[in-house]
């Protein structure tokens, strides 16, 4: 994609797909819906008429100032409820995902969209913060959920949604992956190896990569489930935040000058919301299935081969987690 075309798309008014005939009774989990793109989602979720949207959030406090904000804009009581989910710590996303099994009737979309972006190597549950979040739990809770996703579809003759947050940044890093090599998700937390600088868009790079290989073993014709992976594009947010300010620097600056809204780049996640079958297995942009914009090293044959090789080792992590988790699925 050349600049311009960037350009244009970011400055493209786009689409809302939702609408209450599309999410009228239905059940949708967001997750990082305390701010952001999430709650942006959450809250036309809300105006949607969805019968529950779960707020999944690791601060309830700002979860329930979210809550409130949600139902004094739309005006809509009892739809929105707060529940605390924290991806750096496995057991609460077990938690989170039996909790959700066992109480909901039905889940009809799940928005992965909780993500950081650190600049500093710390350690959570064994593995690099970032990776532990954006990566490990994020597969944990898509892997959890999907038998429920997946009963809801076959329940109700629907097709439901499990969308991935992504993004097009780590499209500018093929360098680390170049040469997977065993274990490598834990030689990340190397303080010598650690690129801090890259690892965010490293980490949704891995969610591509592993989450187009998971997508091809749960099939949609089998599991009614559809799995996609949504670029927001560049959004004025504070994802940012927690970066160095010499760091933050230049995708502030650009994003101030060429970002989305929060509520503009919430719309391409609620696209992948009700993007129906066809986007299984896809990468969504500009609220539409945008497989000619991944690079042909992540497309290509040698691309689904790396695929493999990242899934893999995820999936051995969550096996140790969760032992026999994968086994309800594949
Ligand atoms: N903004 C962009 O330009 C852009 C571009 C491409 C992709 N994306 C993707 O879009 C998604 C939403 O990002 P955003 O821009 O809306 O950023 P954001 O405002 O920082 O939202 C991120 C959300 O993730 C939550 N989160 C972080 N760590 C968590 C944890 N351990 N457990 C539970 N929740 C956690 C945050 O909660 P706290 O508030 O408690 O920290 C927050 O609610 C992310 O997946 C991001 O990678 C964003």
């Amino acid at each position: 994609m050349t600049f311009g075309d960037f350009v244009s798309e970011q400055r493209a008014n786009l689409p809302i797909h939702v609408t209450p005939e599309a999410c009228g009774g239905k059940t949708y989990i967001v997750t990082g819906s305390n701010t952001g793109l999430g709650l942006e989602a959450a809250k036309h979720l809300v105006r949607c008429k969805a019968k529950k949207v779960i707020i999944a959030v690791r601060n309830l406090e700002a979860g329930e100032a979210v809550k409130a904000e949600i139902e004094n804009v739309t005006k809509i009581r009892g739809v929105a409820e707060v529940w605390h989910v924290d991806l750096a710590d496995f057991q609460s996303v077990k938690d989170f995902a039996k909790k959700a099994t066992e109480s909901l009737d039905r889940i009809d979309g799940l928005i992965e969209n909780a993500s950081i972006a650190l600049d500093r190597i710390s350690i959570a549950e064994g593995y690099e913060t970032t990776i532990t979040i954006n990566v490990l739990s994020t597969f944990l809770m898509a892997v959890l959920l999907l038998p429920k996703l997946s009963d809801t579809a076959k329940q109700f003759g629907t097709t439901s949604h499990l969308s991935i947050v992504v993004s097009a940044a780590g499209f500018a890093f093929k360098e680390p992956f170049d040469k997977v090599k065993d274990d490598f998700l834990r030689k990340m937390n190397s303080p010598t190896n650690a690129n801090m600088g890259s690892r965010y868009p490293v980490s949704k790079l891995i969610q591509i990569f592993a989450g187009r290989h998971f997508a091809k073993l749960v099939p949609i014709e089998r599991t009614g489930v559809a799995v996609n992976f949504v670029n927001p594009g560049l959004c004025k947010t504070g994802l940012s935040r927690h970066g160095r300010f010499l760091n933050r620097l230049p995708i502030v600056g650009m994003g101030l000058v060429l970002g989305r809204t929060p509520e503009m780049g919430s719309r391409t996640l609620l696209h992948g919301a009700v993007a129906g079958k066809e986007s299984h297995g896809c990468y969504l942009s500009v609220c539409e299935i945008r497989e000619h914009q991944l690079p042909s090293w992540v497309s290509d044959e040698e691309g689904q081969k790396q695929g493999k090789i990242i899934w893999d080792e995820i999936a051995n992590v969550l096996e140790k987690i969760e032992p026999g988790c994968l086994s309800k699925i594949l």
